[in-house]
């Protein structure tokens, strides 16, 4: 046998983990209700926006299908710098690198960041990438909490305890998947103040959900530092509607000019990958430069979704909500005594006795988002109705036995 390395092994993305047995269930006929995955294409009324596919369509018949620079297009690179500025910091054209999503933007930054022994510290839970990717370049990935008893707000005393001179890359996901908290302008200063101890500490501030704030309280980090460098990352997935684009990008905030040589790490990885899709810039542009009305409506739809949600699990007995203040996801505590050791059980059992798909709370921390489970809810209502009547039916088959 030829080995696989070490560090393909040991990946893994929860998310899509749970597939495997739930495709296996489709090939046999049954009919899988999906709350699993944050792909809002993935549900009904939600399509990606008519004049941005028209960009990308006419993108490709005049012949933009040649390689792109590699930062991005020119003309995109200015919209984006242009919203980036919007949100209340001074960012140019040549801040912003267009990447194949933030994923790919992420692998750039930990590549250009992290050598042996050095450490991010991100959220538990949090997105599982966050802890895959580090670790390809000998860096460790170490969780501060969110407080699950308080809205899953950062715990601030944890960071402080945490930080140290190894620790190259602060993460700060906002809104945060899977929680969907919000942290507002006071807990951004809050933080900031404790980065400024650590010089070579940068903030990365996943900011791919913030147009999907109903808080009403999101505030852009970079535009809150007026020292600490970070790298604001943003896209056309979720709020643009468009995860398979795969378009988003990383700008770089760099007020006292400590990332010089970051920046030429981060402009020759790009350049040996030579650039992202070009015409998919082209639709994501479309969406930047042409109305964007368009947005209260589909998030008045996520909004309603979200709150029948949060009145189906009201009223169910084993459930728990801290009600999330923004992106598409609620991250549901299960009181039962059982399930709240067993979540992964929880769901592979729901998966095949209801049909229903959804995400264990340890594959986003084995410890801190043990008992948990993660909805995505944005699937039409009568569907969130029946699924919600089946994991009712569940918890209370599985509560009588046990009695
Ligand atoms: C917090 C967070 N960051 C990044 C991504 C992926 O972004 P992209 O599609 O731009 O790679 C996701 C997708 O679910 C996410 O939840």
């Amino acid at each position: 046998m030829i080995p696989v390395s070490s560090r393909a092994s040991t990946i893994e993305y929860a998310i899509r983990d749970v597939v495997v047995p739930a495709t296996k269930l489709e090939s046999e006929g049954h009919k899988i209700i999906k709350l699993n995955i944050g792909d809002p294409i993935a549900y009904p009324g939600l399509p990606t926006p008519q004049h941005m596919v028209e960009a990308y369509r006419e993108g490709l018949a005049e012949g933009n299908n040649g390689y792109s620079p590699s930062y991005g297009l020119a003309q995109l690179r200015a919209a984006i710098s242009e919203d980036e500025s919007n949100k209340g910091w001074n960012c140019a054209p040549s801040d912003v690198y267009v990447c194949h999503g933030v994923t790919e933007a992420l692998q750039i930054i930990f590549a250009a960041t992290l050598e042996e022994g050095n450490k991010v510290l991100a959220p538990g839970p949090h997105y599982p990438p966050y802890m895959a990717y580090p670790q390809m370049y000998g860096a460790q990935t170490i969780e501060y909490a969110l407080k699950s008893n308080d809205g899953w707000s950062i715990d601030f005393d944890d960071i402080e305890a945490k930080m140290d001179d190894d620790v190259r890359l602060l993460v700060v996901i906002n809104p945060n998947n899977p929680t969907g908290n919000v942290a507002g302008s006071d807990e951004i200063d809050r933080l900031l103040s404790i980065a400024k101890k650590w010089p070579n500490c940068m903030i990365v501030a996943d900011e791919i959900y913030d147009g999907l704030d109903f808080s009403g309280k999101h505030a852009s980090i970079a535009s809150r530092s007026n020292d600490v460098p970070v790298f604001a990352l943003n896209g056309v997935s979720k709020v643009y509607y468009a995860p398979g684009w795969r378009i988003g990008y990383l700008a770089i905030h760099d007020p006292t000019n400590v990332m010089v040589d970051v920046r030429d790490g981060i402009e020759r990885l790009l350049r040996s990958r030579l650039c992202a899709s070009t015409p998919a810039q082209l639709g994501y542009l479309a969406g930047l430069e042409q109305d964007r009305s368009w947005m209260d409506e589909y998030s008045s739809r996520v909004q309603k979704r979200r709150q029948l949600c949060l009145d189906r699990i009201a009223n169910i007995e084993g459930l728990e909500v801290e009600a999330p203040g923004g992106a598409f996801y609620m991250f549901v505590r299960l009181d039962d005594d059982y399930w709240s050791n067993n979540d992964k059980e929880f769901v592979l059992k729901l998966l095949h006795e209801e049909h229903v798909l959804v995400v264990h709370g340890s594959g986003f921390s084995p410890e801190k988002g043990r008992g948990h489970i993660r909805i995505v809810y944005l699937a039409d209502e009568e569907t969130l109705n029946l699924a919600f009547d089946k994991i009712e039916k569940f918890l209370a088959r599985h509560r009588s036995a046990k009695r």
